[in-house]
């Protein structure tokens, strides 16, 4: 008897429907038969979205699908790092930096490994000159050689299409999953179906059998994969599996969204996300060839529908009554299990943490990549379910004790809003990593500074998602230093001395980037043909 798992149904097709049907075709090949089920009724949820560079090495390049490709189809431009603005100093929310006692009021959360020298990360060092009086340059732009290029609106590609350095996307996730539906329709061979779920028939073990349709259909597997979104169909409502709220760790659930119309020929395009501090959270910016995708993320606790709803057209200078407002409603929090019997949630009907660090679409392929290493037979091995499920609860954890982060050491408390989030407590696992942050120590350091290894394995990565790199630029970027320098650097002093050289190097990297990088306007404008 053949007990491999012969047929899936996947439950949606939003970005985490269609991103499943690829990815597990393209895996499992022909030794499954994948369907997808969606009711064409049911709007789904993307907005202009910002994603992280793996998503072509870990996601497209696995579907063999190129870059300039996909970019096209889906109207994508570049993001290089997210711009934080406003996040130290009180105030309205309002898109220009304000300037503050440490220069403007704004940091870049860039891409990449920061350079090791003598096998220290150069973040140590930026800080031991600055503790000694010896740098008044910024974090960013003393380690970094992004932010000058981002200022300039450079691409992060040359003319000739070499990469110049690292970067993600942005794009319009209905173009995205529309795309990835022709591929996996027209190239890959997954079934769709039109049409609303209706019903779910189970077996006496538990497991599902079949769904049922609104048309009448029964679409019977082996597994079946929950994309419904926050609804949670299939995992939550069938199984009913709880969902573990994290609203105490995160205070924002609702944010009003829009694109605005955008002159790139008159001011450029930005080559990064825009995180824009609010009074009762935060608002997005999201630029697309022609347009900028926005929206305020913010805590209905603290604020009503109208009064972000205010705020944030004052923000832009939109007539309420005229612009056309997306409100949306979310849940924070991931499920206890993100995979139960044989059913597995993938997307936001399985975690969802809110867009500050543009997790969201990671956290489906990621997802994607541990189901196809953790892949079943008919027998369902728990080991194998729970082994998986705790790659997912640690993914989901680690994120949301990083954003939560940026909140609880913001300086602000000029708002209701941000005074809470000083309040509220930090999980156990991140007080300890702040413990040893404040201690001069390196959070979660890799082994290496060489990003082969480190972004050329997405286990690696994976493992280690959230690193020095990224502590420190958010951390020091809104004014929250250690306590003290790496004690074991007065006993480097070669080290210490020599390190202005990597510092050069930067300024220098810099400069030439600046000089030979066209601008992202022009970059785009070529490669999408306009
Ligand atoms: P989605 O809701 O899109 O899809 C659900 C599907 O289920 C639909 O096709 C629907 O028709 C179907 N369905 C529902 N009920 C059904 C029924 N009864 N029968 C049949 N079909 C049914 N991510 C990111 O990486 N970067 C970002 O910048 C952002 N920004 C962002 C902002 C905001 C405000 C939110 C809320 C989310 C983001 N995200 C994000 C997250 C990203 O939008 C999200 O991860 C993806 O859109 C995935 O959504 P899903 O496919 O899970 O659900």
């Amino acid at each position: 008897m053949n007990d491999s798992v012969e047929s899936i149904v996947i439950l949606g097709g939003g970005t985490a429907g269609w991103m499943s049907a690829t990815y597990l075709k393209k895996a499992l090949g022909d030794t499954v038969h994948i369907t997808l089920v969606a009711a064409p009724d049911i709007p789904t949820l993307g907005v202009g979205e910002a994603t992280i560079p793996n998503l072509q090495t870990a996601f497209f390049d696995f579907l063999g699908i190129e870059e300039d490709e996909w970019m096209r189809e889906c109207n994508a431009s570049y993001k290089m790092a997210i711009r934080f603005v406003n996040w130290r100093t009180p105030g309205p929310g309002r898109p220009v930096p304000r300037g503050s006692d440490d220069g403007e009021d704004e940091f870049y959360h860039s891409f990449g490994i920061l350079p090791y020298h003598h096998g220290i990360p150069l973040s140590h060092y930026w800080f031991d000159r600055r503790w000694r009086g010896r740098t008044t340059r910024p974090f960013d732009r003393s380690c970094y050689r992004e932010p000058p290029v981002m200022r300039a609106r450079k691409s992060p590609r040359w003319a000739d299409g070499t990469r110049a350095t690292n970067y993600a996307w942005h794009f319009d996730a209905h173009l995205v999953a529309d795309f990835l539906r022709r591929v996996a329709t027209e190239r890959f061979g997954v079934h769709h179906v039109e049409d609303r779920l209706e019903h779910v028939r189970r077996r006496p073990s538990g497991f599902i059998d079949a769904v049922t349709t609104g048309e009448g259909r029964t679409l019977e597997a082996d597994l079946f994969v929950d994309c419904s979104g926050f609804r949670g169909l299939l995992i939550n409502q069938e199984m009913e599996e709880p969902f573990l709220d994290m609203s105490d760790h995160l205070l924002n659930d609702s944010a009003v969204a829009t694109a605005v119309p955008h002159d790139d020929s008159a001011h450029g395009v930005e080559p990064y996300t825009s995180a824009i501090a609010m009074p009762s959270g935060w608002t997005w910016k999201i630029p697309m060839p022609g347009r900028f995708g926005t929206g305020y993320v913010y805590s209905s606790a603290f604020a009503t529908e109208d009064e972000a709803v205010r705020d944030f057209c004052a923000l832009w200078g939109l007539d309420p009554e005229r612009h056309q407002l997306n409100r949306i409603r979310f849940r924070v929090g991931r499920n206890r299990r993100a995979w139960v019997r044989n059913c597995v949630g993938i997307g936001t009907s399985s975690c969802f943490v809110e867009p500050l660090e543009s997790t969201g679409i990671y956290f489906i392929y990621a997802a994607l990549y541990q189901l196809v290493k953790h892949f079943p037979d008919k027998s369902f091995d728990q080991v194998l379910i729970d082994r998986f499920n705790r790659e997912i609860e640690v993914m989901f954890d680690d994120t949301r004790d990083f954003i939560q982060a940026h909140f609880h050491c913001s300086p602000r408390t000029d708002t209701p809003f941000w005074r809470a989030n000083k309040e509220i407590a930090l999980g156990e696992e991140m007080r300890e990593k702040i413990r040893c942050y404040d201690a001069g120590l390196a959070i979660n350091a890799p082994a290496t500074d060489d990003a082969q290894v480190y972004y050329g394995n997405f286990e690696e990565e994976f493992r280690n998602f959230w690193n020095n790199s990224n502590y420190y630029s958010v951390l020091a970027g809104l004014g929250y230093l250690p306590d003290k320098p790496l004690p074991k650097l007065r006993h480097m002093p070669e080290a210490v001395e020599t390190v202005d050289r990597v510092f050069d190097r930067i300024r220098d990297e810099q400069k030439y980037l600046l000089n030979t990088l066209p601008s992202c306007h022009e970059y785009l404008n070529a490669q999408h043909g306009r």
